[in-house]
């Protein structure tokens, strides 16, 4: 704290330079496998009535979604047609630091009218989604949220595999954007949109081959909404839960899942053209349609038996009997105030902190980590929420495994992003196989740009 950005800048003179290299000039001869332009644009989100000021990685709509093959190289050449600074982040990647896509950590923002070229390989299979960390809460919520997909080396056998990109607009009634949030809810549960999507339609009827095997990928890109999803009308079951296949399939009832988390569901197309199929949102008081499947022509007659079970990704097993317990707090912020940062954003002040540290996230410090992992060792992270709000707890760069929890029974997943419940205690554990400095924070993004980040370093 109390570092200006200048100051920042040139403390990390060497890092510098490093940054620089994956910048290119717009035109230069080499190619991208995948490009993408952050745009500014006008779009029909509620039939009727164009919503301005929407923000993509397209000028002509949704955020593309990203194919990629597990363990090939791929590069995305992304181009700033924004007026203000951005950076991408792809959520779940286990990649280099250097491409992480955090402002000020790992690159510096890409500027209006720059570019920067991603260059990677994922190592793991499954669904996967990418948005800006610079000005995060503005540039996500107008838009900037986008499906990733990196195929499995072995083709697991669908017929159609539909991405379902999941999350709400803060729209009035005529169609247009309404102020993104309320600090009162910033200090709460966050503040929820008002208008549900999928694939920035809403209530899309997606049609399907009658009896046909189909993956879909839900990715929840919202900024704030923890929910329960539901397939309601046909055979489905989860088989991967933040790209990580499940041991066991489990039926597509009660998903819960939060800002950052995505489910993989094997659907069963019924062979009948009436039998309508449902995703559904079940929230506090009422449930939601979200979007309907329905079946089409005739029957394919598959089985979700026919499918080949997903090969698990190889993300290392932490050793728990050598591996150091780290404690974190997740609670109120100590300080009431951040400074504006004129780059990336604040909102002015903070509410939440980490370890009674407040960083507002995307903007230059804390110089300090939380902490430091030795590479290669195992650790088990002890989240304690002493707070009265959930938050999906989420840490870049390395996978993780739910341990046990001082209220529930944890499933024992691999994932990126975990539900931190209100005053739970959660252990998980990993291995500190990825180099770098890598951002550590809650995905409701008012949380996070009021405090409730910070960064573990690895070295
Ligand atoms: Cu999906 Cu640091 O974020
Ligand atoms: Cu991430
Ligand atoms: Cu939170």
């Amino acid at each position: 704290p109390g570092l200006s950005r200048r100051e920042v800048l040139f403390g990390t003179a060497g890092v510098m330079s490093a940054f620089a290299a994956g910048g290119f000039a717009a035109g230069q001869a080499q190619a991208s496998d995948h490009a993408l332009i952050m745009s500014h644009l006008d779009h029909g989100i509620v039939p009727g009535t164009l919503t301005k000021d929407m923000m993509s990685f397209s000028p002509d709509g949704p955020p593309p979604v990203l194919r990629f093959k597990q363990g090939e190289r791929t590069s995305i050449g992304v181009t700033n047609h924004l007026d203000e600074a951005s950076v991408v982040h792809w959520h779940g990647l286990r990649i280099a630091n250097a491409m992480d896509g955090v402002p000020y950590l790992t690159q510096y923002p890409i500027e209006a009218g720059q570019s920067f070229r991603y260059e990677f390989t994922p190592p793991d299979a499954g669904t996967f989604w990418y948005h800006p960390h610079c000005n995060t809460l503005e540039q996500m919520a107008r838009g900037m949220t986008g499906v990733m997909i990196v195929e499995e080396a072995e083709d697991p056998g669908f017929d159609h595999d539909l991405p379902l990109n999941i999350r709400d607009f803060r729209l009035g009634g005529d169609g247009q954007f309404i102020k993104l949030f309320k600090a009162r809810n910033a200090a709460r549960g966050g503040t929820l949109g008002t208008v549900s999507t999928v694939n920035w339609h809403v209530d899309p009827v997606f049609e399907l081959q009658a009896g046909s095997l189909v993956r879909l990928r839900l990715a929840v890109t919202d900024v704030t909404r923890v929910g329960a999803y539901e397939i309601a009308g046909a055979d489905a079951r989860v088989i991967a839960i933040d790209s990580n296949p499940l041991p066991m399939p489990l039926p597509a009832r009660d998903v819960v899942l939060s800002p950052g988390q995505r489910a993989d569901i094997a659907l069963r197309v019924p062979d009948r053209e009436e039998d309508d199929v449902s995703l559904i949102l079940k929230r506090k008081f009422d449930q939601n349609v979200l979007a309907r499947f329905a079946p089409r022509g005739a029957s394919a007659r598959r089985d979700l038996s026919e499918l080949t079970p997903l090969a698990p990704n190889p993300v290392p097993k932490a050793d728990l009997s050598n591996a150091e317990v780290i404690e974190f707090v997740f609670g109120w912020s100590p300080e009431g105030d951040a400074p504006q940062a004129s780059i990336c954003g604040t909102l002015g002040y903070t509410f939440w902190s980490i370890n009674r540290t407040a960083w507002p996230g995307d903007v230059p410090g804390p110089l300090d980590p939380l902490a430091r992992l030795k590479l290669g060792k195992s650790y088990v992270l002890r989240l304690r929420n002493e707070s009265p709000n959930d938050h999906p707890i989420h840490l870049h760069g390395v996978s993780f495994q739910l341990l046990r929890s001082n209220k529930r029974k944890l499933p024992p997943l691999v994932t990126d992003t975990a539900l931190l419940m209100s005053e739970e205690t959660m252990d998980v554990a990993l291995v500190a196989d990825n180099p770098g400095d890598w951002a550590f924070h809650c995905h409701v993004i008012e949380h996070q740009k009021t405090g409730l980040a910070g960064f573990l370093r690895i070295d």
